[in-house]
């Protein structure tokens, strides 16, 4: 019987890949410090009783090895997420425990067999891109004065309009904002450190996943969870640029099954891949399928607010993981439909979006067009 560590596991999608591994036979170690950020009223409901949970954090080296010790695979899914204003403590948790964990285990010369660490769309300056002459290109990240100027789409060279198509892995990454950033240094250190030391790793490179135990806590990613906890406070929804903004909407569930299928299929090895629906989801048409199916009569707000470095239009080209036999199996409404009977039974939502915007202009994440 294979054992796991799943870093994280107490969260969204290390908590759905515990469960999955708990079903398939696997013995399951969790590495995590619940975060109070994601789970405000501390260790949440959902932890499974099959799994061992370690309380402890991933930028402590001792926490590491303990939690290591016997492992055969790694699942690393801890890590600081979203739009949150700091920028030492992404790089701390991120890009310095990733780093940790991997010296962890070299340094003790560790019998782990294979790292798969959660990277994410977020990696990529911007999604890919047609221009009018059909060529694929792949732009940079818009600047700053062309959104101040409120002109939101992706231009090509010629200054026309650019069609979004979806996004290969070959696109370029580097990361825009402090999380990308802090996401592009977690796969490039855990992809480096493979093939160092010859032991297998795989970056997956998630869509925006939700799901039943997205944190209804935390205004600062999860846009899902943001708009669903602002309705059911009968506050609107607040949609950044325009709304027509596309994102790519992957089911958590079906995200545990793309790990399960990488750590168990050495054709993963070495491999870097997009996990998505393939779909793209306007993010202002979101607000409102939301506030529908809650039954809420409330619109959405567009008051011109935009985050620089932000990806306009971003759809997973899946194609690479699809050839390993993988292909996502919960469309966005049946995946909703989820989400929402789910926070139904969390008792009263709180919205804390409303405090959380007002710290983001402050401190310059969240900008207004034509004010700077
Ligand atoms: N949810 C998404 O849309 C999405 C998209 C792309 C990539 N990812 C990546 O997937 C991974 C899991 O994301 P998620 O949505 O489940 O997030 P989450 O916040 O629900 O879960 C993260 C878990 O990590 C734990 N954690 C945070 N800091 C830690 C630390 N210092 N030490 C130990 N544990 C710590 C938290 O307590 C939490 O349980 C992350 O690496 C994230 O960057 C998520």
């Amino acid at each position: 019987m294979a054992t796991a560590l799943v870093t994280g596991g107490a969260g969204l999608i290390g908590s759905h890949i515990v469960d999955l591994l708990v079903s398939e036979g696997w013995q399951v170690r969790v590495l995590d410090n619940f975060e109070p950020q994601t789970h405000r009223n501390g260790p949440p409901a959902w932890l499974n009783p099959s799994a061992a949970y370690q309380t402890g954090d991933v930028r402590d080296r001792a926490a590491l090895r303990a939690a290591l010790d016997g492992v055969d695979v790694v699942f690393h899914e801890a890590a600081y997420g979203g739009y949150m204003p700091e920028i030492a403590k992404y790089i701390e948790v991120n890009s310095y425990g990733t780093a940790l964990l991997l010296e962890t285990i070299r340094d003790d010369a560790l019998p782990v067999r294979k790292v798969i660490v959660a990277s994410s769309q977020a990696v990529y300056d911007e999604g890919a891109y047609r221009g009018e002459d059909g060529a694929l290109f792949f732009p940079e990240t818009r600047p700053l004065a062309q959104l101040q100027a409120g002109i939101w789409e992706v231009r090509d060279a010629c200054g026309h309009p650019a069609t979004p198509v979806p996004t290969p892995e070959r696109t370029p990454i580097g990361g825009q904002t402090v999380y990308a950033i802090s996401k592009a240094d977690q796969e490039r250190l855990v992809m480096a450190w493979g093939r160092q030391t010859g032991i297998p790793t795989v970056a997956l490179r998630y869509s925006c996943t939700y799901g039943p135990r997205q944190s209804i806590f935390n205004p600062y990613t999860g846009v899902i969870a943001i708009f669903c906890t602002r309705l059911l406070n009968d506050r609107a929804p607040v949609v950044y640029e325009d709304g027509h903004q596309t994102r790519d909407f992957c089911f958590v569930e079906d995200i545990a099954r793309a790990n399960l299928l990488v750590a168990t299929d050495d054709r993963a090895d070495g491999g870097v891949f997009n996990v998505g629906s393939g779909v793209g989801t306007a993010i202002g048409d979101l607000a409102r399928l939301l506030a529908e199916t809650l039954g809420v009569a409330v619109a959405p707000e567009f008051p011109g607010a935009f985050r620089p470095g932000e990806i306009r239009h971003l759809t997973s080209d899946f194609s690479r993981i699809a050839a390993l036999g993988w292909q996502p199996q919960v469309p966005l409404a049946v995946g909703i439909a989820r989400y929402l009977a789910w926070i139904r039974t969390q008792g009263d939502v709180a919205e804390y979006f409303t405090a959380a915007a007002a710290r983001l202009r402050e401190q310059r994440i969240v900008h207004l067009a034509g004010k700077g």
